[in-house]
């Protein structure tokens, strides 16, 4: 609900949730839990660890280290997600998915990304897991971006969508898929037009940052992640298919931090850290495209329904109060650090 006031002084909205996270593990995971935690109820917790988080124990394991690093009285649910490799057995699948420990699969193509070297090297491979997917209802979610290097990197998920993903949808048409950190045009126009099955993240940072924002006046290391962001008119489009009510797109920041040290290299690592201003970003975003009645949907109710989870009862209040983003956090350099935002959770 917002104010019926031209320039809002208050949003309050039901809870959010973040549909991808990367939380890290060790002393990483420490040090950015805490920023989720105040931001989200629940978020859908990533399994590219190295290792990567291919088991039942795993997934357990590591969902009792988050838990335990959680800040005393917090209120907040991982959920977990299972990291698909060729050599996964269905079985495994579908029996930690009965008990309730992971609630999706991530399908990252072999070499696509962060700690993904023991993903998916072809689609074919992995049928009998799609088949399961499909008929437990667990859905898929899906780095979508293809490795082949003759492929421009500007254009690899267009072309996921075309070679692998819309034939996927075609032969599965009831398999839940989550099309990841969408950054494209051909993205959001895939989603909009396929079936209820079919759904996407968007993250805060590809709707406020187009290409430009990687060579502004020398190399930005901390403006790059993977999927890498796009021209403008594909931020544009981000940015109308989240603001424009369709309920087939929700928030998941992708937050992906790594150490300073590790971005600002000569081979630096892909994430951006969104974590400590993301739900302001975000509202920043709907206020700009004149859709704050429409931010709730986007942040609190889409996601859950598509997964088929409660919607969360509290409510958040964010008012309009600047305050600057850290310059660091830890190891970490945030996205935006040390800018002005203007809405601040309360
Ligand atoms: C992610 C990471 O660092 O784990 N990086 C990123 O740029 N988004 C991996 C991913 O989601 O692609
Ligand atoms: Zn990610």
């Amino acid at each position: 609900m917002v104010s019926e006031t031209l320039t809002p002084t208050e949003i309050s909205l039901r809870r959010p949730d973040d549909w991808h996270v990367h939380l890290r593990d060790g002393d990483m995971l420490r040090e950015v839990l805490p920023w989720t935690v105040r931001q989200f109820a629940r978020a859908i917790v990533m399994p590219n660890l190295v290792p990567p988080v291919t088991t039942v124990s795993l997934a357990e394991a590591y969902r009792e280290r988050i838990r335990a690093a959680l800040p005393p009285g917090a209120d907040f649910t991982p959920l977990m997600t299972c990291y698909l490799t060729d050599a996964i057995d269905p079985d495994e699948i579908e029996r930690g998915y009965g008990a309730g420990v992971w609630v999706a699969a991530k399908l990252y193509p072999a070499r696509a990304t962060t700690n993904s070297a023991f993903g998916v090297t072809d689609i074919r491979r992995i049928e009998r897991i799609l088949e399961r997917l499909a008929r437990i209802g667990m859905p898929l979610l899906v780095h979508g971006e293809v490795t082949d290097p003759e492929v421009d990197v500007f254009d690899r998920e267009a072309v996921f969508i075309e070679r692998v993903l819309a034939p996927l949808h075609r032969r599965l048409p009831e398999l839940k898929i989550v099309l990841e950190h969408v950054t494209t045009e051909e993205g959001v126009g895939f989603v909009a037009a396929a079936g209820p099955s079919v759904a996407a993240t968007i993250t805060a940072h590809h709707l406020l940052i187009n290409r430009n924002a990687l060579f502004a006046g020398g190399l930005r290391p901390h403006m790059y992640c993977l999927p890498v962001a796009k021209r403008e008119k594909h931020r544009l489009a981000l940015r109308r298919a989240a603001t424009g009510g369709s309920p087939k797109f929700f928030l998941g920041t992708d937050t992906a931090p790594h150490p300073s040290a590790d971005k600002e290299s000569a081979c630096g690592c892909a994430g951006i850290f969104t974590a400590p201003a993301a739900l302001e970003i975000y509202a920043r975003v709907f206020e700009e495209e004149g859709a704050l009645g429409r931010f709730e949907a986007f942040a609190s109710v889409n996601g859950p329904r598509f997964y088929g989870m409660p919607l969360n009862e509290t409510r958040v209040t964010l008012r309009r109060e600047p305050w600057r983003v850290p310059e660091r956090v830890g190891s970490v350099v945030p996205f935006l650090a040390g800018e002005e935002i203007a809405w601040r959770l309360v």
